[in-house]
């Protein structure tokens, strides 16, 4: 059986270049992108896109996932409306850091017309290699995550 961790990715059309990038990262930073799309960089509904990897870590196809749109505004609007999701759209390490340890974030959220390539994959690696603090946080998810 594999060990190794799937990371769920998709975007729409202002975050599919990103997309491209960061699914090549996920992969060289040894986990297994799962890229739900889209293929190509032609206009498409973010909500959409959102759901996929929605489903994907709620049905454990993925063990957490990225999602990019121009902004990250609306993927992170969309993909928060679901139930066990924790999407955090992040901007620099310290934020990505920050929604792992006290949020325990499982999806990164990133706009693809705000950052800079190599801060996007800075925020990916410290996303996927920092753990939830746990202690007083989990009180604190517990009053609006499950
Ligand atoms: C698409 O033009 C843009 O609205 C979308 O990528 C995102 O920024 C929405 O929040």
């Amino acid at each position: 059986m594999s060990t190794v961790r799937t990371v769920a990715i998709a975007a729409d059309h202002g975050g599919f270049a990103l997309k491209q990038v960061l699914a090549a990262e996920i992969a060289h930073l040894g986990f297994k992108p799962l890229d739900l799309g889209p293929e190509t960089e032609e206009s498409v509904d973010y909500p959409d896109y959102a759901l996929k990897v929605v489903e994907a870590v709620r049905q454990h196809r993925a063990e957490c996932g990225v999602l990019i749109c121009g902004t990250g505004i609306g993927m992170s609007m969309a993909a928060n409306r679901h139930r066990q999701i924790r999407a955090a759209l992040v901007h620099d390490a310290y934020t990505a850091r920050m929604c792992r340890q006290h949020n325990d974030a499982n999806v990164l959220v990133l706009g693809g017309r705000v950052i800079g390539t190599e801060v996007a994959k800075e925020c990916l690696a410290t996303f996927l290699k920092t753990a939830f603090e746990g202690a007083r946080h989990v009180k604190r998810l517990s009053k609006f995550s499950e």
